[in-house]
């Protein structure tokens, strides 16, 4: 992965440089002893792309961590614009001027969320991923798009009987995205300095 890893450094170069917020949510990550997984910085561009395409004016993220891909999201709404972030903790408490920070179980808050969202990002604990896409189903509207981390695990997925309870729900929830009619969706495998792994993109079709 060396040359995948110098590769994302110079792309960082070029389309991601320094940033002193986005700095501060990954030192925070850091201080408050959470794993370092937060999407790359290439990828919370094109987070941040993806939601100015959609011109979301709400945007619903499943997992919050240090806050890194929130602020990536959060730039790119409006004034009077929504993102509403579900965190199993306090670590990104400093997020709470861009994005409204839900502390709690994922799976208890969401019943009280009010969509649709136009938006929706998952990348909380994966054993949950088909519980939490079915929330993103009933939280969108025609024309709202769903991304999902880690849906690859290192090639993981392709291994029906992989032991990993983890990589068992992401292709549960694989299975899902592709079965599901309301949606149209597809997997692009990522590489670089989060190592192999992919992100999901579905677009609520009907
Ligand atoms: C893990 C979680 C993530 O969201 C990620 O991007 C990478 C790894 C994990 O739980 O191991
Ligand atoms: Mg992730």
């Amino acid at each position: 992965m060396r040359r995948a890893d110098a590769a994302d450094a110079y792309l960082e170069g070029l389309f991601t440089p320094r940033d002193p917020v986005l700095d501060g949510a990954l030192a925070a990550t850091k201080a408050a002893g959470l794993p370092e997984i937060q999407v790359s910085a290439t990828q919370g561009k094109l987070l941040h792309l993806l939601a100015r395409l959609m011109e979301a004016r709400s945007i619903l993220e499943i997992g919050t961590l240090g806050g890194y891909s929130a602020i990536w999201l959060a730039r790119a709404l409006p004034p009077g614009g929504r993102l509403v972030t579900l965190a199993a903790n306090l670590a990104a408490a400093g997020l709470s001027g861009a994005a409204e920070v839900r502390v709690g179980k994922a799976l208890d808050t969401l019943p009280s969320l009010k969509g649709p969202f136009d938006l929706v990002f998952i990348d909380a604990d994966k054993e949950r991923y088909p519980d939490y896409l079915a929330w993103a189903l009933k939280l969108t509207r025609k024309g709202s798009l769903i991304v999902a981390d880690n849906v690859v695990r290192g090639g993981a997925v392709a291994d029906a009987s992989s032991p990993d309870p983890r990589v068992q729900a992401v292709r549960r929830f694989n299975a899902l995205l592709a079965a599901e009619p309301r949606l149209s969706a597809t997997v692009l495998q990522t590489v670089g300095v989060k190592g192999h792994d992919g992100l999901a993109f579905a677009v609520v079709a009907a």
